[in-house]
């Protein structure tokens, strides 16, 4: 191991546990939760594989009180539960890693949506999610409840074989609103002053600590950086009450958008700046986040003594096997996360959590797929892989590890397709890493051949003597609006020459004047285009048949983000129109609602609807012929086959690999994991 990076691998005292490094994946969501345990304990298990000292679980209520689906959640309400964690807890054991979980109870923030209770929370608050019911106010007999329940959840996580519990004391859930002033409006014992809004927590920390025991240390998520107009020391004076009580303090900012910021609108450490004083004032052990890949600023921020232990949600999504990676002396190997948080729309859509850079997260159970390890190739067959964007790129590589021949054929100068285009756009430089991660691996790769410059036509196809082909050439922008509004191209637009496309952008091809940015898509590339026209001179006028800027971006935790970046930026902004036709520099809309039509002028229109995938080639082949004569397979992969995103791209590039020649992966979908099956 380099010297320089030793200091990572130092043992860490977690009260009566021990850590066997400073890295620590911090609590994060899959969409597994306790309903699919068995996919959850083999995704933890590679964590802990992957070297990481301490693999936590998400949020896992301590009572149907504290319900969030459909966003899943772990629980430890009864017996099954704690079988389905010890499944977890045994298979981080058997890597010599801690298994902690993260006590949760809920109060206004919960769904309830499942078990149909009302949640307790400090007062009567209207739902935070927007949900048309509110919390309950906790009398007496709830505060002896809620501590049985803690106390109850901490004996079944002792059972379970976890090595650290915590109290899940931020983000707007139960034990943050008892600290602050804001919203703590209780004139008994538990509000008022600091002593009686920390008397809870002091109260839920004794109850751990108490069923913790020896065999767990007692952890607790807290915000050191709560705003508040009134009294800027609240949250420290709070802290003052309880810094020596936990065993380890895993620290975040109170702002959610700038703790899960997108690398589109956050840095790599830009937490850090939030919770960097705490290390001063307490004796115990502080865990951060960061999105951290880079390992000198790893070091350095130990070094310095912000934090003790290096806390990783994405970076540990991305890398599973980072940790390992640093002590084998590898680190080009590490793929390091381009935060763009598509790991987080599984929670937000109920489904298991994907990841862009690793395609594999999610499936090490149900597909049985690794993120280090590929099965060998059963016979010597080559396979020309067509086009090398992300869905190209990651076919190449994966193949490449199942030591397949592999020529790869790119038209353009350099690999990377709508990855290197993209990442030009302004804050999405940290996306390249797609790219970059694999390209690295391919020099280690001399089965994979990549050829640039080189377009194929049909007959270089046939030529090419190989027994498997694979298209990956990507799709084109359409700017004629066919999108999800306008299921037909609108009549004329093409005539019209100041018409442009998110392709004609990203070549530099830029209007002037006042523009329009028509977004249909509901992503990132119209609000960031807009905002880099605007930058550049023009003036913009976003219009959008959505109602929000960005309307995926709720689900990536991006949408608050974008749509105040825009505001701020001086675009103007029209919701809910549709644009109907663009003629004389006259676009005409149409009120999503009411359909009553409104005009506005505009010098250039910039179309951002939806994609034609780049399949002549395709089928060009097959109409000229039998491929099945001459060739094993012929397949088509990515936006090719179905635009969609980065991530599902370099997911079908990797499933394209898996399972070429291997019945490995094929049937996965009947190997549906539910709670019956632990
Ligand atoms: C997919 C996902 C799910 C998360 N779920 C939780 C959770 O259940 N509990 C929690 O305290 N934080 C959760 N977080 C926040 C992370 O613990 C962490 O604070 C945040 O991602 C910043 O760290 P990072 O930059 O290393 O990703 C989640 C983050 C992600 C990406
Ligand atoms: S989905 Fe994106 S942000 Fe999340 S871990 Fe993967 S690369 Fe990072």
């Amino acid at each position: 191991m380099n010297e320089k990076y030793k200091i990572l691998f130092d043992p860490i005292k977690i009260g009566p546990v021990t850590s066997k490094n400073r890295f620590y994946q911090v609590p994060h969501c899959t969409g597994m939760g306790w309903q699919r345990p068995n996919m959850l304990a083999s995704m933890r298990e590679v964590k802990a594989e992957g070297g990481w000292g301490v693999v936590n679980t998400e949020y896992c209520s301590i009572h149907p009180s504290s319900d969030d689906l459909p966003h899943a959640y772990a629980s430890l309400w009864d017996k099954s539960d704690i079988k389905a964690h010890h499944k977890m807890t045994t298979k981080v054991h058997n890597h010599g890693a801690l298994a902690g979980v993260e006590l949760w109870y809920s109060g206004a923030n919960a769904s309830s949506q499942y078990t149909r209770l009302a949640p307790l929370d400090v007062n009567s608050r209207p739902n935070l999610k927007g949900l048309p019911f509110q919390s309950r106010k906790m009398d007496k007999q709830d505060f002896s409840d809620l501590r049985r329940w803690f106390k109850q959840a901490a004996i079944r996580a002792r059972e379970a074989e976890f090595d650290i519990i915590y109290a899940y004391a931020n983000h707007s859930y139960l034990l943050h609103n008892f600290q602050r002033s804001d919203i703590n409006d209780r004139n008994d014992a538990y509000g008022g002053n600091t002593k009686g809004r920390s008397k809870f927590l002091k109260e839920i920390i004794e109850i751990l600590k108490e069923e913790a025991g020896s065999q767990m240390g007692v952890a607790i998520r807290f915000s050191p950086d709560e705003d508040n107009q009134n009294d800027p020391n609240e949250t420290l004076d709070f802290f003052n009450e309880i810094s020596e009580m936990p065993d380890l303090w895993d620290l975040t900012p109170s702002n959610w958008d700038i703790e899960l910021g997108s690398s589109r609108f956050t840095d790599e450490g830009d937490n850090l700046q939030f919770i960097d004083h705490i290390k001063k004032i307490t004796t115990k052990p502080v865990v951060a986040v960061g999105r951290f890949t880079s390992v000198d600023a790893m070091v350095s921020i130990i070094k310095k003594e912000l934090v003790d232990i290096i806390g990783a949600a994405r970076p540990s999504i991305a890398d599973p096997f980072l940790p390992k990676k640093i002590e084998e002396d590898r680190i080009e190997d590490i793929r390091e996360c381009i935060g763009c948080n598509i790991c987080y729309t599984g929670d937000q859509l109920g489904v298991p959590i994907r990841c862009t850079q690793n395609p594999t997260m999610g499936e090490e159970w149900r597909r049985g797929w690794h993120p280090e390890i590929l099965p060998p190739k059963k016979t010597n067959d080559s396979i020309l892989v067509i086009g090398c964007g992300p869905s190209g790129l990651e076919a190449a590589h994966s193949l490449g590890k199942r030591d397949f021949t592999v020529l790869a054929a790119e038209a353009k100068n350099t690999t990377g397709g709508r990855v290197v285009s993209e990442s030009n756009l302004p804050s999405l430089n940290a996306w390249i890493r797609v790219k970059d991660y694999r390209e690295q691996q391919f020099l280690k790769l001399p089965n994979v051949d990549i050829f640039l410059n080189s377009k194929m036509n049909v007959k270089d196809i046939i030529d090419s003597e190989v027994e498997h082909v694979v298209f990956a050439t990507g799709s084109d922008w359409r700017s004629d609006g066919f999108g999800r509004s306008n299921t037909r191209p609108i009549k004329h637009l093409l005539e019209n020459t100041n018409v442009f496309n998110p392709d004609d952008i990203m070549k530099g091809d830029l209007p002037s004047g006042n523009v329009v940015v028509f977004d249909d898509d509901y992503y990132y590339l119209a609000p960031i285009i807009s905002e880099m026209l605007q930058k550049k001179g023009c003036k913009v006028t976003y219009v959008t048949t959505s109602s929000v800027v960005c309307e995926f971006g709720n689900y990536t935790s991006e949408q608050y983000n974008y749509q105040k970046s825009l505001l701020n930026s001086g675009v103007k902004l029209i919701f809910s129109k549709n644009i109907l036709s663009y003629s004389d520099k006259e676009i005409e809309l149409s009120c999503m609602y009411s359909n009553k039509i409104s005009t506005i002028n505009a010098d250039a229109l910039v179309m951002i609807t939806s994609r034609l995938p780049n399949d002549s080639l395709y089928y060009e082949l097959c109409n000229e012929y039998d491929t099945r004569s001459k060739f094993k397979s012929v397949k088509r992969i990515g936006d090719c086959l179905a635009p969609a995103t980065i991530a599902s791209a370099i997911y079908d590039g990797r499933k394209y690999a898996m399972e070429l020649q291997d019945e490995f992966s094929e049937n996965y979908l009947f190997k549906r994991d539910s709670n019956l099956n632990i």
